[in-house]
């Protein structure tokens, strides 16, 4: 099997991945084909071809966020954002990923309320007829003011009762030049006591200080985790920190690169957070704007720091460890064994 194939052939889990970040330009036309069949207009049409980032290209991280505004031009209504959930999960199914989990930030819109956000996504996902196991982390925006923060939070943790096996974590994200993480502890706090699992976008910019905060935190993941090495901008107490701790780390190559984060593939701290036997999974954070796959990032991973495929292989069976449906973690495993037994690696 050449390694492409077997990229796609592995079964992978996707612990990382923005649901309007990922939407692939195919899926965009036809939300905007369904906007249109609806009588609504959408000013996403002259600013479609800026959504995608072309191979090779990099922009600096704050000017990567207000690209998001694109897609969420056309996932304002229930239909759109459920067919936009729908869609993305079939791209992931058809990439070869067995176990997602898709996060998105709640929204109030001129045509839905927070809560119809919610539901249009769950709705989706209880409807799933895709083999694909999905569930769902909120997202919380680090630009909120706090009644949002507070709306959200709240609905979270509502839906996890209701729908404990959909609705699995909440997550800090948005740009990592605003706010303070002290700020969401409380409702961070709050939604943990009911339940939730809860991970972070952490040191994505250079800031120890947060890094030393969140990691006290004990969140259940942290995403990017780039500026935590010494060699990366961060320093020896914050590495030695995360070694300590042992949390696992979601790592987004082409992210971290196309955001200028990292200088290439192959000054990417993966190096270093592999060789000190951190837990990591592999992921995408925003397939569609950083025009990636799960697969395409298995097999950069493989190529940029010479993984080999029985390696790569045991890269996701571990990250089964690590998915937020603890009742789910026995079947993914046993799913990637299988193929890990059947293909002698
Ligand atoms: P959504 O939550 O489904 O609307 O996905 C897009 C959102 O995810 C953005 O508006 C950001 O808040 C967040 N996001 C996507 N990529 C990143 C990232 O690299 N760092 C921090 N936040 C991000
Ligand atoms: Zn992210």
């Amino acid at each position: 099997m050449d390694l492409v194939t077997f990229c796609h052939e592995v079964p992978k889990v996707e612990l990382h991945a923005h649901l309007n970040g990922s939407l692939s330009r195919s899926t965009m036309l036809q939300l905007q084909r369904c906007l249109a069949d609806l009588g609504m207009t959408d000013k996403s049409n002259a600013f479609l071809d800026e959504f995608q980032m072309s191979s090779g290209d990099s922009i600096n991280l704050s000017e990567v966020f207000p690209l998001f505004v694109i897609a969420h031009e056309l996932t304002s209504i229930p239909q759109t954002l459920a067919m936009a959930t729908a869609l993305t999960l079939q791209e992931f199914e058809d990439d070869g990923c067995c176990y997602i989990e898709l996060r998105s930030t709640p929204k109030e819109t001129l045509h839905m309320s927070y809560k119809q956000y919610i539901e249009a996504i769950i709705q989706t996902l209880k409807n799933n007829t895709a083999s694909i196991i999905a569930c769902l982390i909120i997202s919380i925006n680090r630009s909120s003011q706090q009644q949002e923060i507070e709306i959200i939070t709240d609905l979270a943790i509502e839906y996890h009762k209701k729908y404990p096996d959909l609705v699995v974590g909440i997550e800090l994200s948005g740009n990592p030049a605003v706010g303070k993480f002290q700020y969401f502890v409380p409702v961070l706090t709050k939604a943990r006591e009911a339940g939730l699992k809860i991970t972070l976008h952490c040191g994505e910019i250079c800031n120890p200080q947060e890094v030393i905060e969140m990691l006290k935190f004990k969140p259940e993941r942290i995403g990017h985790a780039v500026c935590i090495h010494p060699l990366y901008g961060g320093n020896d107490e914050i590495w030695q920190l995360l070694c300590k701790s042992q949390i696992p780390v979601e790592v987004c190559l082409t992210s971290n690169v196309s955001t200028k984060s990292t200088p290439d593939y192959s000054s990417h701290h993966f190096k270093e957070l592999y060789n000190a036997n951190i837990p990591i999974s592999i992921c995408t954070d925003d397939k569609g704007v950083f025009a990636t796959s799960l697969s395409q990032e298995y097999r950069i991973c493989a190529e940029t720091f010479g993984i080999d495929p029985s390696k790569l292989a045991r890269i996701s069976l571990r990250s089964c460890d690590y998915i937020f449906s603890e009742d789910k973690r026995k079947t993914l495993s046993d799913k990637i064994l299988n193929f890990i037994n059947k293909n002698g690696l």
